[in-house]
């Protein structure tokens, strides 16, 4: 069946990114959230994005109105049950989620796809709660999702030939670039991100480089469009903590368990861009390494 409507659940960071490049994509989108005010606040980051891009050059004044024209906001989860497929990106929190996927498995019609945007919970342990298991996906997309061309497709045992075929699909009428990967803790890309960034706080805790040293080293040395420990203030140290210790339940390897440092900065709110401090302070321009960490 062809996908015309799209629902997304949670309009934060990711949710408000996916339901963008869904309606850019052309289809009519209905994004919910748990609350009037932060609907308010997902539905002008995406208007500001676009007004940026036509700043830029890169979106027209229509293109951008067209768009917005697609998306409608709710916040009421019954008002997905007409969705050809919902994508749910709230908190990663297995009861919150559980909840969410119980809710739509009653409202939503037999057809519809289930996917999740999930960078760390187990796409089988979310689809057994439904009874659709075998149209039930991972769609993993990346921060920051209008600019990233990737989109990882997570098919877990149970999920059907057909179903995972049509988010491929799906994923490629996005604009995006879709690979494959089954069902294990970090897909493919935080199976290897993780552990590379994990290593760069461990050679700051190991002096080997400063802060500065380390990211130039690898956005020079790698040609990496960001140093390791800029990149970690971008996605957040609470965020990858939280993956880390996932990772490391699933894998019980030394490579993903979040070093001392890591969790320490945690512990005292310094979670990168997000609270305005990590390894770099966002209160100066250019950002400077925040002293004394070590
Ligand atoms: N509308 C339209 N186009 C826009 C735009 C907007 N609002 N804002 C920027 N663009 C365009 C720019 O015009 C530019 O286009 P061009 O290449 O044709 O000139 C392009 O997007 C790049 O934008 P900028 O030049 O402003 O910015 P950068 O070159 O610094 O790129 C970036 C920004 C894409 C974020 C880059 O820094 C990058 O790739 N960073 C790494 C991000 C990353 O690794 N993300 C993954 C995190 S891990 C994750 O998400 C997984 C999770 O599970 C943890």
């Amino acid at each position: 069946m062809p996908v015309k409507v799209v629902g997304v659940v949670g309009c934060g960071l990711m949710g408000s990114g996916i339901a963008q490049v869904c309606a850019e994509a052309g289809y009519d989108v209905i994004v919910s959230e748990v609350s009037g005010d932060l609907l308010k606040k997902g539905l002008g980051k995406i208007e500001s994005f676009l007004a940026r891009g036509v700043e830029k050059g890169k979106v027209t004044a229509e293109k951008k109105a067209e768009v917005l024209g697609r998306l409608q906001g709710t916040t009421s989860l019954e008002e997905l049950s007409g969705c050809d497929i919902v994508i749910e990106a709230v908190v990663e929190n297995l009861d919150v989620k559980r909840e969410v996927y119980q809710v739509l498995d009653r409202v939503c019609a037999a057809s519809t796809i289930f996917a999740s945007n999930t960078s760390s919970l187990s796409i089988t342990g979310l689809a057994a709660v439904t009874k659709r298991a075998d149209r039930f996906v991972g769609l993993h997309f990346f921060n920051p999702v209008p600019l990233m061309k990737l989109v990882e497709v997570v098919r877990s045992p149970l999920t059907s030939a057909e179903a995972f075929a049509q988010a491929l699909d799906f994923a490629r009428s996005l604009g995006k670039t879709p690979v494959r990967s089954t069902d294990r803790t970090g897909f493919i890309v935080n199976r290897l991100l993780v552990p590379y960034l994990l290593d760069a706080i461990r050679a700051v805790e190991e002096g080997v480089g400063s802060v500065a040293d380390i990211d130039e080293g690898m956005r020079l040395g790698c040609g990496h469009p960001m140093g390791p420990l800029t990149l970690l203030d971008f996605v957040g140290l609470d965020t990858t903590c939280y993956i880390a210790d996932i990772m490391f339940d699933e894998f019980r390897e030394r490579r993903f368990a979040p070093p001392p440092l890591l969790k320490r900065m945690v512990q005292a709110g310094l979670h990168g861009r997000k609270t305005g401090k990590g390894f770099y302070d966002y209160s100066q321009d250019p950002p400077k390494p925040v002293a004394g960490l070590i």
